[in-house]
């Protein structure tokens, strides 16, 4: 197998932002998007906001896998949390099924550490895509979360999932909380 390298990178070239929009367009299958559905992802996900690294996989110079890194001040019961997340989460269709996305995963994982996340959340297909996040702490949220959308609008949704950062203990009492869980902001 070709050798993989991953790199973090704060700001993105315009060059590395060109291919890493050509690899996310084709292994989200973006070309199959109605603008309407890029209309409804425009509103409630946030591609810049609180994104503060991206993560890239590399084969020879070319990318292969892209994450981006996300990190806000959120409150729980009082409690400011430092909310860290991993949205954006893709592999190039032809390296996929080489633990590509695991190493990246597990490099973001350490990010999150390093920036002094409390938790992290993301969303996802969790019946699919649950044992992947698994092997890096994330559990299903298992209850509904809130986020509020560019237009102000509050939605709901229940594919969240969480993992410990660098407390357990808030990890803890989000999971075993019956409240929905609010991100206070865009979801990622
Ligand atoms: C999901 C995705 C990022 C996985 O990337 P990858 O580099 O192939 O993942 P890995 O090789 O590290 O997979 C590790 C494990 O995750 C699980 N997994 C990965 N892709 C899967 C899939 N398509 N279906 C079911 N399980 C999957 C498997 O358990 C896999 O282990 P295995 O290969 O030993 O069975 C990639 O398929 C992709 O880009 N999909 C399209 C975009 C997308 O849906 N992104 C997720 C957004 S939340």
């Amino acid at each position: 197998m070709s050798e993989i390298t991953i790199k973090i990178f704060e700001k993105l070239s315009p060059e590395l932002e060109k291919q890493t929009d050509e690899l996310r367009y084709i292994a989200f299958n973006k070309k199959d998007l109605t603008p309407k559905q890029k209309e409804i992802n425009n509103e409630k996900f946030t591609f810049s906001k609180d994104c503060f690294a991206y993560i890239i996989a590399f084969i020879q110079n070319t990318p292969v896998g892209y994450i981006r890194l996300f990190k806000r001040t959120i409150h729980f019961y009082g409690k400011v949390v430092i909310l860290g997340g991993i949205g954006g989460v893709c592999t190039d269709p032809h390296q996929q099924r080489k633990g590509i996305a695991t190493q990246m995963l597990q490099i973001a994982i350490k990010e999150l550490k390093k920036q002094h996340c409390d938790i992290a959340y993301l969303c996802t297909n969790i019946e699919k895509l649950g044992k992947l996040y698994g092997k890096v702490g994330f559990v299903p949220l298992n209850r509904q979360y809130t986020f509020t959308g560019n237009s102000g609008r509050k939605y709901f949704d229940t594919d969240g999932m969480i993992a410990p950062i660098n407390s357990e203990n808030i990890f803890q009492e989000v999971l075993n909380n019956k409240e929905i869980f609010d991100l206070e902001g865009l979801n990622w």
